[in-house]
């Protein structure tokens, strides 16, 4: 008589998982929720301190030659960017009654219907990040948290609790577009686009 052989199991036994404890789960949610903020945090604060392109400059600073610069931002369809400065200059139309009562006093008119503004796309309002420009939407789009301008620097959108701020510029006696780097001009209130620009394109940076 032959011994009697166990069964083969069909299928790999595996062995019991105990079941996670209601407090444990509590407290790895809290620890991972925590660390995730804090990088948020983290990653705010060095694009807030990391040294920005331009501080080395001060005061009046003459960008090039006024009409030459315009002709090139609507020929491109694009801003200049000046990085030694930190800023990207924009064209506007003073011949835009709203545009010329919000932005005139402060910034370069070259024609009647041709100016120039120099914005600050070296600091998000946000927490600091530079913004780059997105030539398919024609807009300004922040990598950092996804806060988007308009062409003129006008916030549509994200986290940024206004405008992108700018400077005082002007044209001087020889047709050079100036900025004074020494007269910031805080952004525009989020309620307060007067050269309202819907998107043009897909967006360059996932919201
Ligand atoms: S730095 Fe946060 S959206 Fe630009």
């Amino acid at each position: 008589m032959s011994a009697a052989t166990p069964p083969t199991p069909s299928r790999r036994e595996r062995p019991a998982r105990k079941p996670v404890e209601r407090r444990a789960f509590l407290r790895a949610s809290l620890i991972g929720s925590v660390s995730a903020g804090l990088g948020g945090f983290a990653l705010g604060a060095l694009g807030f301190l990391w040294p920005r392109q331009g501080d080395g400059l001060f005061g009046e600073v003459i960008l090039g030659n006024a009409r030459d610069l315009a002709e090139r931002i609507v020929g491109e369809r694009r801003p200049v960017l000046v990085p030694e400065a930190a800023l990207s200059i924009i064209s506007w139309d003073p011949s835009d009654g709203i545009a010329a009562g919000a932005y005139g006093g402060q910034h370069a008119v070259v024609t009647d219907s041709v100016g120039l503004m120099c914005l600050d796309t070296g600091a998000c309002p946000h927490l600091g990040c530079a913004v780059p420009w997105c030539q398919t939407s024609q807009w300004f789009e922040c990598p950092c948290h996804g806060s988007r301008y308009n062409k003129y620097g006008e916030w549509t959108g994200g986290p940024a609790p206004r405008g992108l701020d700018r400077y005082v510029s002007f044209i001087d006696g020889e047709g050079n577009l100036v900025v004074d780097l020494g007269s910031p001009v805080t952004g525009p209130a989020r309620t307060a686009n007067a050269l309202e620009q819907a998107r043009e394109g897909p967006s360059c940076v996932d919201a």
